[in-house]
């Protein structure tokens, strides 16, 4: 039998329910083998990306984003962008409050990002791992953006907890 990916549908649902337009200038943290990337740009998106492991293309940085410079990397593109979205995930260890410090941990590494790097009325995506009440230790996004919603995708497996955060219009 062949195994799909599912990655693909991901990106599809995400780009027609929450991007809709084309023509942003689109940051992607985690663009591993180049899958959303693609399709991004094939709707006529700017695509820059970061990966720690996986090369990538034309404007690709190969970094950990926890690395202490990585934001002094980022300045490499010398952009803002419209939309940074991270799909970015840990090894999950199945200790649940172990996997939690590690959203956290990128949360805040995000809410550093975007700060510096987020367009005005610009949107953040980022995934996460639903468990221990990590949604409670989002709230500092309602006072970021207008729009925020935690939402599980119906491309995701059922019984998975990975969640996106959908959050829009950026006030800076
Ligand atoms: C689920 S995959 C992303 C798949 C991607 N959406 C695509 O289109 O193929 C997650 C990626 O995040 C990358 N990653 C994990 N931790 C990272 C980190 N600290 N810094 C940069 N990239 C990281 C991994 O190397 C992996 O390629």
């Amino acid at each position: 039998m062949i195994k799909i990916s599912n990655t693909i549908y991901k990106i599809i649902e995400i780009n027609k329910k929450y991007i809709k337009k084309s023509n942003n200038t689109i940051l992607i943290l985690g663009s591993g083998k180049g899958i959303w990337e693609k399709y991004l740009t094939s709707k006529g998106n700017k695509m820059y990306s970061v990966d720690k492991i996986y090369n990538g293309r034309k404007n690709f940085l190969k970094t950990n984003i926890f690395s202490k410079i990585f934001v002094f990397e980022l300045n490499f593109f010398d952009k803002k962008f419209d939309i940074i979205i991270s799909d970015i995930c840990c090894n999950i260890s199945g200790i649940k409050e172990k996997d939690h410090c590690f959203f956290l941990k990128l949360y805040y590494k995000l809410l550093e990002i975007i700060n510096i790097f987020l367009k005005k009325k610009g949107t953040l995506i980022f995934k996460f791992m639903n468990f221990c009440n990590i949604t409670d230790r989002f709230h500092i996004l309602n006072e970021l953006f207008d729009y925020v919603k935690h939402t599980k995708l119906s491309s995701s497996k059922r019984k998975s907890s990975e969640f996106y955060s959908i959050c829009k219009n950026y006030k800076k």
